[in-house]
């Protein structure tokens, strides 16, 4: 059985206004950029450098950039139909059907939890180069996965817990904290553009282009990390005022933001140092230190500490909604969308995810997280690209605030981009999504086709409920 979700219902649903409506244009733009910069620019760049696109990292960048732009148009004009915490599971119910529903709702949790643990992976080892240079060094096996050596990741399994018992306490408690932490983190950037920028030289990017465009493109695949976080916005679209225009705008701003800070850090570092000195997850305080700004590059690595929790705050808040909203559909048990009644927040979610990206950051090895990450959200938006087309194919006279320009053109294009980047992906990282799948699929046939109801789906939890959950 593969029921479709009525339209109707999912509109009447997104209308009833049971999450308190606290996000504007200012708010969502921060939350996406909160979302976007992060360990991609701060751990990725020089590594990418290094390894795959020399000082080209900066085309790897734009690449990415414009396959994220796609996506982002593709995504705004179903976010804004569709006003929906769900996100590409509910757009997949609506278009195909319940089986591809679970699967993208499963595959979207499965990325977001573990872009929440590679980011919280990447914090650690600033965390460690911060504390010492003051001659306080964590011991390597509480900073390292089981499986480079160690026995767990410590400090990026209570960073987790501290921002999940954040966001516990409700959109606007965290929304501040949010604020503050984007402001360190593109005070960190500017800061760093300004200390290098004297010291670029220009020999430092020739050749521009070592391991030639098929080095840029397999940096592309790899750097798209960088850009995870635009979509994460979609998931928060029942808490914005006037979302059709404030959700298509946000994403577009934040990706703007983002993209020129990553042009200009890539360049300012490959013009410091020769691309191949760069592989170290630390790159930006590394370059500095080397020119001997020290009081720069220790500030760089303090702020890299803060900011990045936004990253990690912005992903959990994004993998309890898409919980919550499975949950109201039937896939999963009813208990993960009752809302506190004080705070409005999807507290047992948010424990459940806190506890399995806490698990899996602690544990597991951050190239693997992060590759799983890039699948499978390149999976999940080239659904995303084939639903434009499909819903509009199948409810013509549906009312499209915001739709993309120039008919299927841009759809197809990103549908393009997201199999090519795919492509350049490593086997490893299809191995382990299929493993997740698998987990998947128990779920689905053991208690998601039992309890699944497009009729009665989204409900929203009743007084009563809420005041079971009073903590
Ligand atoms: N884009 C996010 C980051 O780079 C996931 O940390």
């Amino acid at each position: 059985m593969n029921r479709k979700i009525d339209i109707d219902v999912l509109l009447a649903n997104a209308n009833k206004g049971d999450r308190k409506k606290t996000l504007g244009l200012f708010d969502l733009s921060i939350l996406g950029i909160g979302a976007i910069i992060g360990t991609g620019i701060l751990v990725l760049t020089g590594i990418v450098a290094a390894t795959d696109s020399g000082p080209g990292v900066v085309y790897s960048f734009l690449i990415a950039a414009l396959a994220s732009g796609l996506i982002g148009l593709c995504y705004s004009e179903l976010t804004t139909s569709i006003p929906n915490s769900g996100s590409a599971y509910v757009y997949a119910w609506a278009s195909i059907g319940q089986t591809v529903a679970f699967f993208a709702g499963w595959t979207l949790l499965g990325v977001y939890i573990t872009t929440t643990a590679t980011v919280a992976n990447g914090w650690s080892g600033y965390v460690h180069s911060f504390f010492s240079e003051f001659g306080i060094d964590i011991p390597r096996a509480l900073i390292t996965s089981p499986f480079n050596g160690g026995i767990i990741n410590l400090p990026a399994v209570l960073m987790i817990f501290l921002v999940t018992f954040v966001l516990t306490k409700g959109t606007s408690e965290s929304k501040r904290l949010n604020n503050f932490l984007v402001v360190v983190k593109i005070a960190i950037i500017l800061l760093f553009v300004i200390v290098g920028f004297s010291d670029v030289n220009r020999g430092n990017w020739k050749p521009f282009l070592p391991f030639g465009i098929s080095g840029v493109f397999a940096g592309a695949s790899t750097v798209f990390f960088a850009f995870l976080g635009f979509d994460a916005l979609a998931t928060s679209a029942e808490e914005v005022k006037n979302v059709q225009k404030n959700l298509p705008r946000a994403i577009i701003i934040s990706l703007v933001v983002s993209t020129l800070m990553y042009v200009v850090v890539s360049l300012v570092m490959t013009g410091i140092i020769k691309y191949d000195r760069l592989n170290v997850p630390e790159a930006m305080s590394f370059v500095l230190l080397q020119k001997g700004h020290n009081v720069a590059a220790q500030v760089i690595s303090a702020g890299a500490i803060l900011g990045i929790i936004a990253v990690v705050l912005a992903f959990i808040y994004a993998s309890a909604n898409i919980m919550m909203s499975m949950s109201r559909g039937g896939f999963l048990p009813k208990k993960l969308s009752i809302l506190n009644k004080k705070t409005g927040s999807p507290n047992k979610s948010l424990w459940l995810i806190g506890l399995i990206a806490a698990i899996c950051a602690g544990l597991l090895d951050i190239k693997n997280l992060a590759t799983f990450a890039n699948v499978g959200s390149l999976c999940v938006f080239f659904l995303i690209s084939l639903m434009v087309i499909l819903l509009r194919k199948q409810h013509p006279n549906l009312t499209r605030p915001f739709k993309v320009p120039f008919g299927y053109t841009i759809p197809i294009l990103s549908m393009i981009v997201c199999a090519f980047l795919l492509f350049n992906l490593p086997l490893s990282a299809y191995l382990n999504y299929a493993g997740w799948l698998i987990i998947g699929l128990m779920m689905y046939m053991l208690y998601s086709v039992r309890h699944v109801d497009a009729s009665q789906s989204m409900e929203i939890v009743d007084d009563e409920e809420l005041e079971i959950d009073v903590d």
